[in-house]
């Protein structure tokens, strides 16, 4: 018995010394397992004489009760602190900032395209596409072009050489060709934009890609002019440029436009005045057009005498480089992204 009081004595101190359940559970063990003092007494009871055993018994069992309640109540505590523990290593901090993922974006010619077709779709235009690798007859022939011009030679145009072919396979050198295919395509009213990659004999310099990018556009139908022309221009220079641009056209020549011009903005920069941005002369040069030549339209089956049109095409790169105050052009096809991811 004494030595079961001495086990009580301090057996508080000891449960409430415990870290762990697991600690815990092994004291428990200690102290009212099979081995322990408590068992063993108890074995023991029956050894005792009869006068005796009640008393011991019922201070074994108080004993065992006060020991149960201690490491009850520790276990209690215990489990408290566990749980406590586990919600705060799960505990989240809505206050921290988030983890950030960089989504791609489109490259600026794409977004230059995008906006620029934009534009023309919400005037009913429709988009055209045209095959990267031409006919001589698409590229040049069907656009007028004589035999003879120099744009058709290896100092200006890539061919494909390409086994047996009836005729010459330029990487066409503007998306003009496409005019002659969606026009063989389909009867009139046409209203189309086409972008796409063009190719020319060019070294790549500040100024010159050999692959570039255009957009062409047609408008056919019975009665259009040059009016037609000269203030659909004039609404895309606003929309894309800001609503205080002015257009010029001055004559020019292009084999299939009779008569031709060249399209200047007026500079969005300086307003005309003259800076760094327009070569002082305080308008941009954009693009070619003009009306659509007879010879054209006989070339693609259309009647000269029931349609007119006109057409017009320019460098996406170009407008792009205006419009952002790009200088050089390799900027484009580096792939270096400190420069892609200032037009995000
Ligand atoms: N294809 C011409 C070029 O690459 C641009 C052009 C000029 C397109 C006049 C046209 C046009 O449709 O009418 O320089």
């Amino acid at each position: 018995m004494d030595e079961l009081e001495a086990v009580l004595a301090v057996a508080s101190d000891e449960v409430a010394a415990t870290q762990s359940l697991a600690e815990l559970e092994e004291l428990e063990t200690r102290l009212t397992g099979r081995k322990s003092a408590l068992a063993e007494l108890r074995r023991g009871l029956s050894k005792l004489d009869e006068s005796e055993r009640p008393a011991v018994g019922a201070r074994l069992n108080a004993v065992a009760e006060e020991l149960a309640a201690l490491v009850g109540s520790r276990r209690r505590i215990l489990e408290r602190e566990a749980e406590d523990r586990l919600l705060a290593d799960d505990a989240v901090d809505i206050t921290l900032p988030g983890v950030g993922y960089r989504t791609g974006t489109h490259h600026l010619i794409t977004q230059t395209i995008d906006e620029v077709v934009d534009i023309f779709v919400a005037l009913g235009y429709q988009v055209a596409t045209g095959p990267e690798i031409e006919t001589s007859w698409h590229n040049f022939d069907a656009l007028n072009t004589p035999w003879w011009h120099p744009s058709r030679l290896d100092s200006d145009t890539m061919y494909v050489d390409y086994g047996e072919s009836d005729d010459e396979l330029p990487l066409r050198t503007h998306t003009s060709p496409v005019q002659a295919r969606v026009m063989m395509a389909q009867d009139p009213p046409v209203y189309v934009v086409v972008p796409g990659r063009t190719y020319r004999t060019d070294t790549f310099d500040a100024a010159h890609s050999p692959v570039f990018h255009q957009m062409e556009g047609l408008a056919v139908a019975d009665g259009i002019t040059f009016g037609d022309l000269k203030g659909t221009l004039a609404h895309f220079a606003r929309e894309y440029f800001g609503k205080e641009r002015t257009i010029e056209l001055i004559p020019h020549f292009f084999p299939f436009t009779e008569p031709s011009a060249e399209m200047h903005v007026s500079c969005f920069n300086c307003d005309g005045s003259g800076c760094p941005v327009c070569g002082r002369s305080g308008w941009i040069e954009l693009l070619g057009c003009g009306m659509v030549d007879p010879n054209v339209f006989e070339a693609v089956g259309y009647d000269p005498a029931e349609v007119t049109g006109f057409a017009f095409g320019g460098g996406i790169e170009r407008i792009a480089m205006v419009r952002h105050g790009i200088t050089d052009i390799r900027h484009f096809f580096d792939n270096d992204l400190r420069v892609n991811r200032q037009y995000i």
